[in-house]
């Protein structure tokens, strides 16, 4: 945990609601990620963010699958980046810790899901996988540097992994992933990793050719959800590319 304790102003801006005029929540609960995405899987789609908009302009491309790879989305939540590597011809498997998250993806599409703990050792065999996928979950993983091996260890050699995560700036203002539901306001907690802690426990999980793009907010985010408007050429996305060896 970053130790900061951010208000409800900063909280708003990092997963900006539905318009609502005077409207504030009763009161603030904090939990832990697997509970929260629990309660928060029936309506995570719905709600208006602009990092998951942000990673799902970039992130895929930057993925780039390819017909027929076994790629590993690493949780996967709702299945959000599944659906476009099923479009793409791959054959994509799940993974993910949240028994809610994986019910809703489990509704919408027919692809392997698996209940797992990334911080544990995965249910895959080494060197299975052409591609990892892991998005937006950086801030809920507190040990990185193990999760980075166990997906180095399933990958094939020249496997590529890629991981994307809210912003370190974001992090390290103390803005974490939020939701309200029935008068609540409900706080998963952040663990802030520099951009440079990124690169050396990847390094020393023993990935190479590393490389990073930071994404800021722009028109087009704004204009799909104008809540982020002060998101504006700020930096939002951190998508990390690296293979293996
Ligand atoms: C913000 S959601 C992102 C879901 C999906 N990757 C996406 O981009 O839409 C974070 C996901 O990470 C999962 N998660 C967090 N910590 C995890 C862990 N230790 N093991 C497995 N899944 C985890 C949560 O259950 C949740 O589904």
């Amino acid at each position: 945990m970053n130790g900061k304790t951010p208000d409800n102003k900063a909280k708003a801006q990092s997963n900006p609601q539905p318009p609502a005029p005077n409207r504030f929540p009763d009161r603030i609960e904090r939990v832990g990620a697997r509970e929260g995405y629990d309660r928060w899987s029936e309506t995570y789609e719905s709600t208006p963010n602009p990092v998951v908009a942000m990673d799902s302009r970039h992130t895929i491309k930057i993925l780039a699958p390819v017909a027929g790879e076994l790629i590993l989305d690493a949780g996967c939540g709702t299945g959000r980046n599944l659906r476009p590597l099923l479009t793409a011809g791959t054959a994509a498997v799940g993974i993910d810790f949240s028994i809610g998250m994986l019910q809703v993806a489990r509704r919408q599409l027919d692809v392997p899901l698996a209940l797992a703990d990334l911080h544990a050792t995965l249910p895959f065999p080494d060197g299975c996988f052409d591609a990892v996928l892991c998005a937006l979950i950086g801030e809920h993983l507190s040990d990185l540097g193990a999760v980075y091996s166990e997906f180095y260890r399933v990958l094939r050699p020249r496997g590529r992994l890629v991981f994307s995560v809210y912003h370190p700036e974001m992090s390290a203002a103390g803005i974490e992933a939020n939701f309200e539901q029935a008068g609540v306001e409900y706080r998963l907690g952040a663990i802030h990793y520099s951009l440079a802690a990124h690169m050396q426990l990847l390094e020393e999980a023993g990935f190479g050719g590393i490389f990073a793009q930071e994404f800021n907010g722009d028109r087009d985010l704004i204009e799909s959800i104008p809540a982020a408007e002060k998101y504006l050429d700020a930096p939002i996305l951190l998508v990390l590319a690296a293979h293996k060896f």
